[in-house]
């Protein structure tokens, strides 16, 4: 026999439609969510008689649909009006004020933006921005390395609401008492889902995903059930993508329940936070750290900073970012922080 004799033909892949499995793909509907919707469209409102709105603080752990919701909140206003502009940053991106003044500038089509610094392109966004209204999401705000953003905004734009989301429930007491002063947050939050739903939003998937009919009830069940467990959507889409992988590998024209075994195998104790698109600066403290691990965390710091120039504060933040990717962990020795990489099981 070939090598190659039994593979599916390219028109015969189990996937129709395999970006439906990204984390960061948009369904078309958010199923279970039609309250905080609401929630977050009452908020909003005001703006639509050229009022300040309600500003809110999404909480709830990870993979229970806080970013997909209020995108679709985002996407549903952009639809309905062009007098209020959504304004989305992902602060684990853009973390600095620098930053979001260029992703801000990048979203309203202000490009002239080289040479300038953070305060100016602020002052041109704002002078734009203040012929309408605005809808300010700082997602994962959590990571922000400074909140001087937040202040200017609250400063310089008339007519806006700040939803700041994040999966650390802590966060808010740690915003200092003027910003929550001044912003008067309202709080909306996400729990995980229970089961019917977490079937429901999988199922969907595989809708969008997949051939229809190739995935089996028992391989879904599975899936269902562990992401059930683990209670993050993102888990789900994991599995089905990776149960779908292992059933093409093995030139199966279904997806079975030993696909969905195996997939889950394959999670070993590696939790999938999130979809870890690191930055280039983050992937080569991971590296750093995989090189040598069981140091100290003052040495590998002395490693990253000789190339990076940066505080131990902004190290420190990276390493929480990838222990809670569980990239690396973090052991107490002596009083000394041991920086350990972790193996990624069986892939
Ligand atoms: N109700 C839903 N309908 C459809 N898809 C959903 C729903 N809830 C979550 N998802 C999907 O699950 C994944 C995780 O959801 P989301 O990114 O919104 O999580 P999150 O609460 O923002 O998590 P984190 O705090 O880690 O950012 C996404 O791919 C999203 O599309
Ligand atoms: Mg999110």
């Amino acid at each position: 026999m070939g090598l190659f004799d039994n593979i599916l033909h390219s028109e015969e892949s189990l996937f129709k439609n395999p970006i439906a499995l990204d984390f960061d793909f948009q369904p078309k509907l958010v199923p279970y969510r039609e309250d905080m919707q609401h929630f977050m469209a009452n908020c909003i409102k005001p703006l639509f008689y050229r009022r300040n709105g309600t500003n809110l603080f999404i909480f709830g752990p990870s993979g229970v649909g806080k970013t997909v919701s209020t995108k679709h909140v985002l996407n549903e206003l952009e639809e309905n009006t062009e007098e209020i502009i959504p304004v989305y940053i992902n602060c684990w991106k853009r973390d600095s004020p620098y930053k979001i003044a260029v992703e801000i500038c990048e979203q309203i089509g202000y490009t002239n933006i080289f040479n300038k610094k953070a305060d100016e392109l602020f002052r041109e966004a704002a002078s734009l921005l203040n012929k309408k209204s605005v809808v300010f999401v700082f997602d994962e705000v959590d990571k922000l390395e400074s909140h001087q953003p937040i202040y200017t905004i609250l400063e310089d734009i008339y007519r806006k609401c700040i939803f700041l989301i994040t999966n650390d429930a802590e966060f808010y007491k740690k915003l200092d008492d003027r910003l929550k002063s001044r912003l008067a947050l309202k709080f909306l939050e996400f729990k995980p889902y229970n089961f019917e739903q977490t079937k429901g939003i999988l199922k969907q998937r595989i809708d969008y995903a997949f051939v229809n009919g190739v995935f089996s009830e028992e391989a879904f069940e599975i899936i269902a059930k562990k992401t059930f467990e683990l209670k993050d959507i993102r888990i789900g889409l994991f599995l089905l993508k990776e149960a779908g992988n292992i059933a093409e590998f093995k030139s199966s024209r279904r997806i079975l329940k030993e696909h969905a075994i195996e997939a889950i195998s394959k999670l070993g104790g590696f939790s999938i936070r999130r979809d870890v698109q690191l930055k280039k600066e983050d992937e080569d403290l991971l590296n750093m750290i995989k090189e040598n691990s069981g140091k100290t965390s003052r040495e590998i710091y002395n490693i990253f900073k000789e190339k990076y120039g940066k505080s131990y504060r902004t190290f420190q933040r990276k390493v929480k970012y990838l222990e809670e990717a569980g990239l690396i962990k973090t052991n107490l020795f002596n009083n000394y922080s041991i920086l350990e990489f972790v193996e990624k099981s069986k892939d």
